[in-house]
């Protein structure tokens, strides 16, 4: 049996399919997380989930206290993190209603609290972050989608933006030149806190839209129409993973 901390993106303020939910109002020495913890059983597993914006997706990317957020998965004694993170797609194969589990990222965010080091308590650890997700469970989730045949790319670079606002062409063109192959704006500081933390952290992003200048599509009308398939979709990618886990 693992603890296991689910991180919910946009629209995903409750988990789907999960039975016997106990709420969990929790602080931390960073103050409030986002929302009460929920909590349940699943495959033998304690599933700890955390809506990322709130309960009602009150909360944006920038404003969300992601120190708060990692700190009280930790507390609960999680030893796993699975991140959702809707996002949008740069590369040619990362179509809206595909799965992509990304290698690496790119942090574009500035002036979030990004550390627990801030200089007044623990000493500083210059923490690795050589590969910021942890390899074994994207193996695993890479092996569950394959078992339950859902369109994932194994592999790919998350371009964190600072938002709320869209990209512009030449930026998504810029990143592009970087090497992103996806862009959201949630990954980061999270993944960087966890690594801090000692929690292995995976990301589940699904692709909600075409970046801006990747189609002709407007893109809020491609969020609304795939944010839910991508919601279903992780959620049961994540199933199949509590399986082998
Ligand atoms: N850009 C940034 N963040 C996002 C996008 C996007 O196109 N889609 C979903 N999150």
């Amino acid at each position: 049996m693992s603890v296991i901390g689910l991180i919910g993106g946009s629209g995903a303020g409750l988990y789907p399919g999960a039975a016997d939910v106990e709420l969990l109002n929790t602080g931390t020495d960073w103050g409030p997380p986002s929302a009460a913890l929920q909590r349940w059983e699943q495959h033998g597993h304690e599933i700890y989930f955390l809506a990322r914006h709130g309960e009602t997706g009150g909360i944006p990317p920038h404003k969300v206290n992601y120190r708060a957020n990692v700190q009280a998965l930790a507390d609960v004694g999680a030893e796993y993190v699975v991140a959702m993170n809707a996002v949008g797609g740069i590369a040619a194969d990362a179509v809206p209603g595909s799965l992509v589990i990304p290698e690496q990222l790119i942090d574009y965010t500035s002036g979030r609290l990004h550390t627990y080091y801030d200089g007044t308590g623990r000493e500083t650890e210059f923490v690795e972050f050589t590969e910021p997700y942890d390899k074994n469970l994207r193996f695993l989730l890479i092996k569950a989608a394959g078992i339950l045949k859902l369109p994932v790319i194994e592999g790919g670079v998350y371009g964190v933006t600072q938002g709320p606002r869209l990209e512009t062409v030449a930026e998504i063109d810029r990143l592009e030149r970087d090497g992103c192959s996806i862009v959201g704006m949630t990954s980061m500081p999270e993944a960087g806190l966890a690594r801090e933390l000692g929690l292995q952290y995976v990301s589940c992003c699904s692709v909600v839209n075409y970046a801006a200048g990747r189609s002709d599509a407007a893109i809020h009308s491609e969020i609304e129409a795939f944010l839910e398939l991508g919601i279903e979709q992780s959620a049961k990618l994540i199933d199949q993973f509590l399986r082998d886990i």
